[in-house]
């Protein structure tokens, strides 16, 4: 698989006289079509990785590659339109008076005919559960409906590239799997690939790869399964995943479970088989 987008030797800081760089030498590529999670600490440079990604921010030094070209001033604009990028914080991100209006105004920008854009709408509110709501006003939806209706707003567009930036952080652990696993379906059926910042595990468990963070510099690129086996997964700015958790313990009793990571339903399969063969 080519890479979709390569970011190399990346150096920035917000102001310029301060002594630290917020970004030391970041490096990493993500592949087309991949689903690649970015966990680490609060504070250790996620939402100014992607920042740059999407060319709100310039780095000091180092490039961006995306599809084969390296971001410049000139084309930002077209690189932009490339990537659907949502924020972590909903409130900023609304333009709409509606909710329609809303996830309609991305596709006015890029001349979409009316009738498609009224069916892209409807259907991208209805993939993440906001249709009821589409004539009511942005500002007086909770955090998690602004949530939603931010990712269908962007899911809309069909971008080659989407970037979540802790995009589910405000819904219930429930509401953010069915989400994240509904994206994931559109990612598949559309051919696009996905950076997303999180701090939920589930989510990790489901991307392909996935970065760590650490002040500012990458401290590591794995598989969920490399990563949920490390034993200072507490210290990644992530909680221990619920099954190691419980497979220690049950090895600590004498059963006979092979130290890899387990999701709930193998770890459940694991102890039938055990139980059974008693
Ligand atoms: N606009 C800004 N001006 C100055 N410093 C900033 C600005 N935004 C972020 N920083 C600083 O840069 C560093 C990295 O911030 P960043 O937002 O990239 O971290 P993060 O990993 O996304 O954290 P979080 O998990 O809290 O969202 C932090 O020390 C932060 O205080
Ligand atoms: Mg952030």
């Amino acid at each position: 698989m080519k890479n979709i987008i390569e970011v190399k030797n990346l150096f920035y800081k917000y102001e310029a006289n301060a002594q630290e760089y917020t970004l030391k030498d970041v490096s990493f590529h993500v592949k087309q079509g991949e689903w690649l999670s970015i966990i680490g600490h609060n504070g250790s440079g996620k939402s100014t990785t992607v920042r740059l990604i999407d060319g709100l921010l310039e780095a000091e030094s180092g490039n961006i590659i995306i599809s084969g070209e390296e971001l410049t001033h000139e084309n930002i604009w077209e690189k932009r339109h490339q990537i659907g990028m949502v924020f972590q914080n909903p409130d900023n991100q609304f333009v709409g008076a509606t909710v329609e209006d809303d996830v309609a105004f991305g596709l006015e920008n890029q001349g979409i005919p009316l009738e498609e854009m009224r069916q892209r709408v409807q259907e991208a509110l209805e993939l993440v559960g906001m249709a009821d709501f589409k004539t009511r006003e942005p500002a007086r939806l909770s955090g998690g409906q602004k949530q939603r209706v931010a990712i269908a707003g962007v899911v809309a567009l069909r971008p080659q590239i989407i970037i979540l930036d802790e995009a589910t952080s405000m819904l219930d652990s429930e509401g953010r799997l069915e989400l994240i696993r509904i994206v994931k379906e559109i990612k598949d059926q559309h051919g696009m690939t996905v950076i997303s910042i999180t701090h939920d595990l589930d989510e990790v468990a489901l991307s392909d790869r996935v970065i760590v963070m650490k002040k500012g510099e990458v401290e590591s690129s794995s598989s969920p399964a490399e990563l949920f086996m490390r034993k200072d997964l507490g210290q990644l700015g992530l909680d221990e995943p619920f099954t190691t958790d419980l497979a220690d313990r049950l090895r600590q009793e004498g059963f006979d479970i092979p130290l890899c990571y387990f999701t709930e339903e193998e770890l459940e399969e694991k102890l039938w088989e055990l139980l059974s063969n008693k």
